[in-house]
């Protein structure tokens, strides 16, 4: 019997496809009453990850399980575990409210589910068409009332935003958020950071089959967010006033301007003042977390550069991105257009 502790729990979970190391023991665990990001570029291992957590690839090595117990042993697992996987195979000529009614005849599930399921993701006049004339981002949320039709308590979504305008995405949010809130589990991959950045509590990255930030993303951010970036008319003056007085977290950005860390902006005014150096601009710097989720997952291609990181392309400084959690496995080698030693310290 499973534990109903909503719990997802991957072990050092391997999966190898010929020469190609698809997962390389990847670990992490997801608790009830959030939501997780499960985040990489193409190709990362996502879809294979959760292939595996879902018994539908066996894995070379690790474990991974749901509720304390592999997938294969839930019972039945459609009322534990609700996924929307890659490419899901609709006969086009059913309808919406029929494709529904064959899931829920083989959970057990009674036939009014069915439509109390497309009302749930805003399918309801929808019902009595044939899916095969339904559009990806309704095609996407069909998907979602069939992982929702056992009345799961553990939601497991690969790419569910893919095909969805911004008004799906943004109902997605809601929807997740609100199911999250009622203490059930919810564990979504995306390609892209900016498509989850508001929706997920915590972030599972992973680059290349391996983990290279696991913790909220808040204090991924956080992490990044202690620099005081200053225009000084004298900076030497600045950093000699601030070695002077033990601050020593002083370094240039690749735009010129001294960056401070370990100091708030209040701090850095009055020791330039003190020091009787003007300063023209004073500001925290601010996180691109897109740009630090391209840098932590960069090493993945060793394809040619593009534009952006030829030299001269300055690179926002990124330092000591410290993740709550250190990472199961070391983060990989630094890209080529690293400025920072964010990769260096963790
Ligand atoms: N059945 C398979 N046979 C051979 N290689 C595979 C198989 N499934 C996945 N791979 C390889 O494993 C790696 C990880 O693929 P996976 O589909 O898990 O990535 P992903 O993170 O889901 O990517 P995407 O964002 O494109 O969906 C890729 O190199 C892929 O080519
Ligand atoms: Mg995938």
């Amino acid at each position: 019997m499973h534990d109903g502790s909503g719990r997802i729990l991957v072990q050092g979970l391997t999966k190898r496809f010929g020469a190609i190391t698809a997962v390389d023991n990847l670990s992490f665990s997801v608790g009830p009453g959030s939501v997780t990001g499960f985040l990489g570029p193409n190709g990362a291992g996502k879809t294979t990850t959760l292939r595996m957590l879902l018994g539908l690839v066996t894995p070379n090595a690790g474990s991974s399980t749901i509720n304390g117990q592999p997938f294969g042993r839930l019972g039945n697992p459609a009322r534990v575990v609700g996924a929307v996987l890659e490419a899901q195979g609709f006969h086009p000529g059913r309808t919406a409210r029929n494709h529904l009614r064959v899931y829920s005849a083989a959970m057990g599930v009674p036939d009014q589910r069915a439509d109390q399921v497309l009302e749930l993701v805003g399918l309801g006049s929808a019902a009595r068409r044939a899916v095969g004339g339904f559009s990806l981002g309704m095609k996407q949320r069909l998907a979602l009332a069939t992982a929702l039709l056992g009345d799961p308590q553990v939601l497991v979504l690969d790419e569910p935003a893919n095909g969805l305008d911004p008004e799906g995405i943004a109902w997605l949010r809601v929807f997740l958020q609100s199911f999250a809130r009622s203490g059930r589990t919810v564990l979504i991959s995306s390609h892209l950071l900016a498509e989850l950045e508001q929706t997920v509590d915590q972030v599972v990255i992973i680059s290349a089959g391996r983990t290279v930030y696991y913790g909220p993303l808040d204090h991924l951010r956080a992490s990044q967010s202690s620099r005081v970036l200053v225009q000084a008319a004298d900076p030497q003056a600045l950093v000699q006033a601030l070695h002077t007085a033990g601050v020593t977290g002083t370094e240039w950005t690749a735009d010129g301007r001294l960056a401070i860390s370990g100091m708030d902006r209040k701090d850095v005014a009055e020791a330039a003042m003190a020091a009787g150096v003007a300063l023209y601009d004073i500001r925290q710097e601010v996180i691109d977390l897109e740009q630090l989720f391209l840098q932590l997952t960069a090493s993945q291609y060793a394809a040619a550069p593009a534009a952006w990181q030829q030299p001269g392309w300055a690179a926002p400084q990124q330092h000591g991105w410290g993740p709550v959690q250190p990472p199961p496995t070391p983060p990989p080698a630094q890209p080529p257009s690293q400025h920072g030693d964010w990769g260096g310290n963790a």
